[in-house]
């Protein structure tokens, strides 16, 4: 699929393909459909977003992409390689920052890095995502003594440090506060534009949808099926008042069923 896009890194990241994707999970003995025959590209350096109601499989997906589920039927492939398992390509961050308490800043970034043996190497690269992340001074810091946006900026770094191809989002400024939420966002864009990856976002946030992707996904109510895509032609950086991203936000709540006057 021919996708254009403004910025980004062009050709740095994976082309993800998600073809005719159907996800079931057994729980108690019944099978429940979570993802329902949904067909989806990313470009390399693409960044997309999904938007859809709670439960509907949102998450299912991105871990379905990172490799934590095989889908029931259908493929997901990195570069046209059918994905068989987790892979630090491939890096999905959570909605909570879910740091290591007893881990320093530094200490949790270097985790993927350890882990793969790769930590005498790379070394370097840790101060180098700290700075990128505007952390290099709380390095030593405990994650109790940081703020949620701080701590949410380590969870980026940490994922970072592997260099992903595609960078997985889940709802990643959800627990932040709306100024926080703002400031990370254009951190989020300048990384994206500046470090180069594949990028998939899952958001609430119709608004933080707009403000950041390329492409806007709609999903259904479980089984998540795709309802609706939208290209957001913008050039970065957007204002949020640009009429024509006013009058895109009101095309998806509209089509999320909600009126675009609450
Ligand atoms: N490991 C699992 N085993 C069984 N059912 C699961 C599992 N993970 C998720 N589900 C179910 O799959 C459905 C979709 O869950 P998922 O977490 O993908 O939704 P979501 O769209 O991310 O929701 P939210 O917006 O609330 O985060 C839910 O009904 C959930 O109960
Ligand atoms: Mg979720």
């Amino acid at each position: 699929m021919a996708v254009a896009f403004e910025q980004g890194v062009r050709g740095s990241g994976i082309a993800l393909d998600v073809e005719s994707v159907s996800h079931r999970y057994g729980v108690e003995g019944r099978s429940l459909a979570v993802v329902d025959d949904v067909t989806l590209s990313l470009a390399p350096g693409e960044f997309v977003a999904l938007l859809g109601p709670s439960g509907c499989g949102k998450s299912t997906l991105l871990r379905l992409a990172a490799g934590l589920e095989s889908p029931s039927a259908g493929a997901v492939r990195e570069d046209g390689r059918v994905i068989a398992g987790p892979n630090p390509d491939r890096i999905l961050v959570f909605q909570d920052a879910t740091l290591f308490p007893w881990r320093t800043v530094r200490g949790n970034v270097a985790t993927g890095l350890e882990a793969r043996g790769l930590l005498r190497e790379k070394h370097d690269r840790i101060d180098e995502v700290l700075k990128l992340v505007k952390l290099e001074a709380f390095a030593d810091f405990y994650p109790h003594q940081l703020s949620g946006g701080m701590a949410q900026r380590a969870a980026l770094a940490r994922a970072l440090v592997n260099d992903p191809k595609l960078l997985l989002l889940d709802e990643p400024f959800g627990k932040l506060d709306s100024l926080t939420r703002l400031r990370m966002q254009n951190e989020l864009l300048d990384l994206w534009t500046n470090v180069g990856f594949t990028a998939l976002l899952v958001t609430h946030d119709v608004e933080e949808a707009l403000l950041l992707a390329d492409r806007v996904i709609v999903l259904s109510d479980r089984p998540a099926r795709i309802v609706a895509q939208v290209s957001v032609a913008a050039p970065h950086p957007r204002r949020r008042d640009d009429p024509a991203l006013i009058a895109l936000r009101a095309d998806l709540l509209a089509t999320l069923g909600i009126s675009h006057d609450v």
